[in-house]
């Protein structure tokens, strides 16, 4: 078997998620971590929770610990750095990983902007490495039946497709990132693209997109450049479906985050809340309802798995390539265009 040695960067909420995982795969190993908070790469290092899953304190006695991310790089024999830093540094890390002769994964949004995503992409077809973007939807079990029985015919024709996500302000980010829209891109591109993106994987990209938003002001935080999107409502125009996804961080924090989607086909509805139980439900329009077999669990265990198993066949991954997770990137810009004119836009 071979082992996949991991150098990790960012021990944030969602680095902290991915390195509970690698630890129960037996096809690799976090050798490295790196944060620049320093408490963050103690040998034990803090929890530190976010909107799902759980979270623990880390043991990293056995990892070589950095809080400079070129150190990491130019110490550790790796084969796979893996990205978990706030967006704004997902270009330049990516980048460097790859020129540095390892494979990369690197979280969603790809990047904060489409010039970024192509120097990713041109750094992993440069240097040869794999390169994968975290888009753990796709892979995120309720969303895989989703996709399965569309693909299988089971919804038979889909004629309206509604997604949804919410939750209130993400109150973990580090020096507060997340809620500065020059960092992170704001709701749009740090939360509702995950619903892009798997719209695009299952119906492709829309002829024109039409999007209304708001902004909570003073509620949330102080933006440092532009104007906050912190709730869009998009429709996504298709020939034959009709399509939208809402989402944002507006909520009050009281509210529990939410995620789901209702898809209508001619064959029944297929409906998946986390609010509801069961949370995955089929309403055939012929017989009873009915939860669909599935491995319950997240998309963060199914996506590393995948890569992991990529990188040892030195395969490229297909379930996401870098130009799709770009595609999902132009998506949403074209929505903030959309809010920013307030005319649908078309997708060239
Ligand atoms: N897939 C998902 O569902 C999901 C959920 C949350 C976040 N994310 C993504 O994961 C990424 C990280 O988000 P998060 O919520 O974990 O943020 P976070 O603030 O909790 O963690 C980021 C970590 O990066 C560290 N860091 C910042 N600059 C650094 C540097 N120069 N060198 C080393 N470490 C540095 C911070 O100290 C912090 O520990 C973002 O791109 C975010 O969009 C994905």
């Amino acid at each position: 078997m071979v082992m996949v040695r991991i150098g990790l960067v960012g021990l944030g909420f969602m680095g902290q998620q991915h390195f509970t995982i690698y630890d129960d795969l037996e096809d690799a190993e976090v050798v490295a971590v790196c944060d620049k908070i320093p408490e963050r790469v103690a040998e034990t290092a803090p929890s530190i929770g976010g909107n799902i899953g759980d979270a623990t304190e880390l043991d990293l006695s056995a990892q070589a610990r950095y809080v400079c991310f070129d150190e990491m790089l130019d110490a550790e024999e790796l084969d796979c750095v893996d990205i978990c830093t706030p967006t704004h540094l997902h270009a330049e890390m990516t980048v460097a990983a790859l020129e540095a002769g390892n494979h990369a994964i690197c979280e969603k949004p790809m990047a904060r902007t489409l010039a970024e995503c192509d120097r990713m992409i041109a750094a992993a077809e440069g240097a040869g490495g794999l390169l994968f973007i975290a888009q753990c939807i796709r892979f995120w079990p309720e969303y895989e039946v989703l996709a399965s029985m569309i693909e299988g015919g089971e919804l038979g024709e889909v004629k309206w497709a509604r997604f949804v996500r919410q939750s209130p302000p993400p109150g973990w980010a580090s020096e507060g990132w997340l809620m500065d829209p020059a960092l992170s891109g704001g709701a749009l591109l740090d939360l509702h693209i995950h619903d892009v993106d798997l719209i695009l994987s299952v119906f492709g990209t829309p002829g024109a997109v039409m999007s209304r938003a708001m902004n909570m002001g003073g509620r949330s935080r102080p933006h440092s450049e532009g104007t906050a999107v912190d709730h869009v409502e998009t429709g996504y125009l298709y020939d034959d479906l009709v399509c939208t996804a809402q989402g944002g961080w507006a909520m009050p924090d009281s509210f529990a985050f939410e995620m789901g989607f209702q898809v209508l086909g001619t064959e029944g509805l297929l409906e998946f809340s986390l609010a509801k139980d069961p949370m995955l439900q089929f309403y055939p329009f012929d017989g009873e309802p009915r939860t669909p077999e599935y491995e319950p669990g997240t998309g963060y265990e199914n996506e590393l798995a995948y890569f992991v198993s990529c990188i040892e066949q030195g395969q490229a991954p297909e379930r996401v390539t870098p130009h799709s997770a770009r595609e999902s990137v132009r998506i949403v810009m074209a929505e903030a265009d959309s809010i920013a004119s307030g005319e649908m836009v078309v997708i060239g």
